[in-house]
């Protein structure tokens, strides 16, 4: 009787949320994907952003095995025009990304490996990694599922560090980003989580019955908040950003803007 053909040895792929940054922010979930993980893929940026790698390093330092290789990608660079050639751009740079992970892939995950991914926050948020991740393991010459371990979000820990719901009792939230508030302001009533706003757009909005809750490198030493009227709190956080941004190189905020009454 012939044998039986072999079973195939998965290989897998697991999205794993770190958090926003502080490393007790990690889930216990997170914690056990990470000490399952044979090779974690990382995506790196320029230079700097050189402490976020070190907050990114401690967290595997502290989770991964000893023997668990971390396999770096040069972040292709992104080049974003006007509003026409956004998406276009956009998209561009996530199938050069997916081809960099689905050909790190082929080289570094043997069979029956677990790979990873680190997300900060949590993959479902404004994130393309899960995109990425799909269209990476499509192209695989053998099946790579992937999973994705949720992570705290920077809105999470927004909301929790200025001591807010993140929505009034019945009432809806927008969330959306600089670009998209730029060209539809908040309808009366809906309050709006704000992400990716490069260009302070809140300062272009009619401030009346609106408060702010800002807040930038959440859950890293460096975190910023400032909360209240807009009228009176948009030039505050305008003066802290700029100052941090040439202090840091890079910044790394959002914000709520909430109805009041
Ligand atoms: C590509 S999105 C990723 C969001 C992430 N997946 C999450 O769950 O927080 C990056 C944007 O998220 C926000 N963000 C991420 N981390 C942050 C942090 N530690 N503090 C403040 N805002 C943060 C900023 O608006 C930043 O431009």
């Amino acid at each position: 009787m012939p044998a039986a053909p072999l079973p195939a040895v998965d290989r897998r792929l697991v999205l794993i949320g770190i958090g926003p940054g502080d490393p007790r922010l990690v889930t216990l979930e997170a914690v056990d994907a990470l000490a399952a993980a044979d090779v974690v893929f990382v995506f790196n940026k320029g230079d700097d952003l050189a402490d976020l790698r070190a907050l990114r390093d401690e967290i595997l330092t502290r989770h991964a095995r000893a023997d668990c290789r971390v396999i770096a990608l040069a972040d292709p660079p992104r080049r974003l025009g006007g509003d026409a050639a956004y998406g276009d751009a956009v998209g561009s740079w996530h199938d050069q990304r997916a081809e960099l992970l689905r050909k790190a892939l082929v080289d570094e995950l043997s069979a029956g490996g677990v790979g990873a991914l680190l997300v900060w926050g949590d993959p479902s948020l404004y994130d393309s990694t899960q995109r990425v991740a799909d269209e990476a393991v499509a192209g695989a010459p053998w099946p790579v599922p992937v999973e994705v371990i949720p992570g705290v979000s920077s809105l999470h820990l927004l909301t929790a560090r200025h001591c807010i719901p993140l929505n009034r009792v019945g009432a809806a939230v927008r969330i959306t980003t600089g670009r998209r508030l730029a060209e539809a302001p908040p309808d009366e009533g809906c309050d709006v989580v704000v992400f990716l706003d490069g260009s302070t757009a809140f300062t272009r909005l009619d401030p009346a019955d609106l408060d702010i809750y800002w807040g930038a490198y959440l859950g890293t030493p460096d975190e910023l908040l400032i909360a209240g009227p807009l009228a009176a709190a948009a030039g505050e956080i305008v003066a802290a950003r700029a100052e941090a941004r040439a202090r840091k190189g890079w910044m790394f905020d959002c914000y709520l803007l909430r109805w009041r009454g």
